[in-house]
C-alpha cells in the first residue's frame, strides 16, 4: 500500500522565451494530487493550464522545479510516467482514415499491449464510452462529440491509472459536452480513474469537480472544494428592484451597488439578511437571492470575471 499522492509538483515552473521577451506561463506550481481524485484545473485562456498539464505528462521539461506523477519522476524515468498515464490533449482528435476500432488496436499495439489484450479492451471501451455502433466507421466522418469519446477511448486504452484531459469539451455543443461527463464520471465511478481536467467552463468545474484548482496568470490562486471557495470566497448575492433608480438610490443600501433600477449586494448568509432587507428598505419591488458561483470566486480572487475571457482565443 503506498499513500504517495498521484501527482506531486513542487515549484514546478516554465518560461518560454519568444523573440528575446520572456513569457512566464507557469510559475511556482506546488500541486498534490490523491488517487481517486476528480480535480477540475479552471482558468481563463492563456492562464498556464495547458503548459502545466504538459509538463507533468513529460511533453515538455520544466524550466525549474519538480514533479513525480504515479510513483516517477517527471525528468528522471519521463517513460514510466507515460506508461501510466492518459493523456487526452486540447483538440487533439484522432484524424487518421482508421475506423474507429483499428485507431484502438494502433494506440493499443503503440503502447506494446499484446493484440488480444487491446483487442477486448478496444470492444470494452467501445461499449462504455457508446461507440459500439460506430466501432466500424472512418474517423474523419465523426461528430465532435463522438470523436471526443474516441479521444478518451484511446487515452484510456492501456486501463492508466490517471486520465490528463485538456479541455475536453471545448467546442461541443451541450449535449455533448453532458454526454462526455457523463463517461468522465462514470469511468471514475467504475475504475478509480483519477482525473485532472482542464476547463474554463465554469458549471463543469462546480457540478462534477470535487476540488478546483484555479490558475491565473501562470499562478494558483485556489486549491479547495468549489462548495468551499463559494462560501469562504464569494458571498450570497442579494439583488432588490425599485420602481425608479431615484427610490434605488434614496434606499442607501450599506455595501449595496445601484445599477439602474436595482441595488446588488454580496453579504454572507442571504437567507437572513434578504428578509431584513425587505422589512427595513423602503420601496422594494421586487428581490432575488442567488447563491455564488464559481464565477464570483473568480471576480472575487482577481477582480474580473472569468466569463469575459470566454471565448478568447489562447
Ligand atoms: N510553446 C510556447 N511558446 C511560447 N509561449 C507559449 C507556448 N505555450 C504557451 N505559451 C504561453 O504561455 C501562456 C500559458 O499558455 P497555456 O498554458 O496554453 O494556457 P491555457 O492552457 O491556460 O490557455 C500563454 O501566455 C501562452 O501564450
Ligand atoms: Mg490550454
Amino acid at each position: 500500500m503506498t499513500t504517495e499522492p498521484i501527482i506531486t509538483a513542487r515549484g514546478l515552473t516554465k518560461t518560454f522565451t519568444v523573440r528575446k521577451a520572456v513569457v512566464e506561463a507557469v510559475t511556482d506550481l506546488d500541486l498534490d494530487v490523491q488517487r481517486g481524485e476528480l480535480v477540475a484545473f479552471l482558468g481563463p485562456n492563456g492562464a498556464g493550464k495547458s503548459t502545466s498539464l504538459r509538463m507533468l505528462t513529460t511533453l515538455i521539461p520544466p524550466t525549474s522545479g519538480t514533479a513525480r506523477v504515479v510513483g516517477h519522476d517527471i525528468a528522471a524515468d519521463p517513460a514510466g510516467v507515460r506508461a501510466r498515464i492518459g493523456y487526452i490533449g486540447q483538440g487533439t482528435s484522432a484524424g487518421h482514415n482508421q475506423r474507429v476500432r483499428d485507431e484502438l488496436l494502433s494506440q493499443g499495439a503503440f503502447y506494446g499491449m499484446p493484440r488480444r489484450a487491446a483487442a477486448s479492451r478496444a470492444e470494452e471501451l467501445l461499449e462504455s464510452l457508446d461507440l459500439a455502433a460506430l466501432a466500424d466507421r472512418k474517423v474523419q466522418g465523426l461528430s465532435g462529440g463522438q470523436k471526443r469519446r474516441l479521444d478518451i477511448a484511446l487515452g484510456l486504452i492501456h486501463s492508466p491509472e490517471l486520465l490528463f484531459l485538456d479541455e475536453p469539451s471545448t467546442g461541443l455543443d451541450p449535449q455533448s459536452r453532458a454526454n462526455l461527463w457523463k463517461h468522465i464520471t462514470d469511468l471514475r465511478r467504475e475504475h478509480g480513474t483519477t482525473i485532472f481536467v482542464t476547463t474554463h467552463f465554469l458549471e463543469e468545474a462546480d457540478q462534477f469537480a470535487e476540488r478546483v484548482l484555479v490558475m491565473d496568470h501562470g499562478r494558483m490562486i485556489a486549491d479547495d472544494t468549489a462548495v468551499n471557495l463559494k462560501t469562504t470566497l464569494a458571498g450570497d448575492v442579494i439583488t432588490l428592484g425599485f420602481a425608479s433608480e431615484q427610490d434605488a438610490r434614496a434606499a442607501r443600501i450599506p455595501e449595496g451597488t445601484v445599477d439602474g433600477t436595482t441595488v446588488r449586494l454580496t453579504v454572507d448568509r442571504g437567507d437572513l439578511v434578504l428578509p431584513n432587507l425587505i422589512r427595513t428598505v423602503d420601496g422594494v419591488t421586487s428581490a432575488t437571492l442567488r447563491q455564488p458561483t464559481l464565477d464570483d470566486v473568480f471576480l472575487a480572487l482577481t477582480g474580473r470575471s472569468l466569463r469575459e475571457n470566454e471565448g478568447v482565443n489562447a
